[in-house]
């Protein structure tokens, strides 16, 4: 029996709705396995500003240090996006909360599910059987140097990373290869970055520790085309902050939607579990969020507890939902389903319960 203390951050959007169905999952667990997980409810995000006026007040930061886990919906609200001028943003507080929390590996991983294949708009042929997992740096480069203005009204944001940046999260990615197919491909700008040079270098030292991973160095331009033109080399891409950011949104375009792919960001102490997703202002309290990013983001946090027949409950479930077509509107035009109903439908599958009622 584990007890362990997770702290939810709901955040904005459809975030409350998907973070609902995910607990609803890990209870379900908690249920099945006799496990004991507390979930404590924190601010952050624009729900933290209009509260606090601090997008990460200091006791939903305090909460999430002593936690065991933390599970995030989504944040942010177009209230912020076209105003350039905002001097308090969302995004600050989840950028502090990665920095302060240590986050520094951002772990997403992109399959293409056969059930799902016509939902992609790339060509069948080209996607069955892609599988990989991106590596993004989650704590330095471009997105946390030193930021601003000059007196000519230019702007700046400078680019450092520190072979020790590099070194532990390239450890964290060779690792994976080497219990996944044993390739990986570091995605730069080598032809141009000093930073990225770094990259290479760091990789390339490291990569004689792992004699039977195979390493393959591509610059991101030519990923970003690889990676709609030939998914299926890839296993796992290790890559920087921003790069990351990138290529994790279009790698999501081979799953056949966003709402499917978790994502966990890990450092040495704690850990944090998100969808790729964003808060999807249009969607909020309609029904229609697919719940599926996040619970799969809770089954990487279960996976991080050490709980794999646990995790491989939730999976099945979700399987489950996914071969039965109990899915979301973008998924499933014809016959829809609310976030609620998938969300139920995975908890049932999690606890053995059989010939569930959703309509
Ligand atoms: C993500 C998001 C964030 C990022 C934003 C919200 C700051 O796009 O998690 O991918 O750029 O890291
Ligand atoms: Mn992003």
């Amino acid at each position: 029996i584990l007890s362990k203390r997770i702290v939810v951050l709901s955040g904005d959007g459809i975030g409350p709705e998907v973070c609902q169905e995910a607990v609803r999952a890990l209870k379900a667990v908690a249920d099945k396995f006799g496990h004991d997980f507390t979930f404590d409810y924190q601010l952050m995000g624009a729900c933290a500003i209009d509260a606090t006026g601090d997008p990460l007040p200091e006791a939903t930061l305090d909460a999430c240090r002593r936690a065991d886990a933390v599970l995030l919906g989504a944040i942010g609200d177009p209230k912020y996006d076209n105003n350039p001028s905002a001097k308090v943003r969302p995004e600050q507080g989840l950028l502090r909360l990665r920095k302060s929390l240590g986050l520094y590996a951002n772990i997403r991983p992109v399959t293409a599910y056969d059930r799902l294949l016509e939902h992609s708009p790339l060509k069948k042929e080209r996607i069955q059987g892609a599988d990989m997992v991106i590596f993004r740096e989650l704590t330095g480069g471009v997105y946390f140097g030193e930021k601003g203005r000059n007196e000519d009204g230019s702007a700046y944001d400078n680019c450092t990373y520190s072979r020790f940046e590099i070194e532990r999260i390239a450890h964290r990615a060779f690792q994976a290869a080497e219990a996944r197919r044993g390739k990986l491909t570091l995605v730069d700008k080598a032809n141009v970055l000093e930073t990225s040079r770094l990259w290479r270098e760091v990789v390339q030292d490291i990569s004689l520790q792992y004699p039977k991973v195979l390493v393959d160095y591509l610059f991101v331009d030519n990923a970003a085309m690889q990676m709609i033109l030939s998914p299926k080399q890839f296993d796992v891409i290790l890559t920087e902050n921003m790069f990351g950011d990138i290529i994790s949104d279009e790698a999501s375009v081979i799953a056949g939607s966003l709402g499917l792919l978790p994502s966990a960001s890990v450092g040495d102490e704690t850990a944090l579990f998100e969808p790729i997703h964003g808060s999807y202002p249009q969607a909020k309290g309609k029904g229609i969020a697919n719940p599926i990013a996040t619970i799969l983001s809770a089954a990487m946090m279960l996976e991080h507890f050490g709980l794999q027949e646990e995790a491989k409950s939730v999976r099945k479930a979700v399987d489950n939902a996914l071969e039965q077509g109990v899915l979301t509107p973008e998924l499933n035009a014809k016959s829809p389903y609310t976030t609620e109903q998938v969300g139920s439908f995975v908890a049932y599958g999690i606890l053995d319960i059989l010939d569930c009622q959703l309509h």
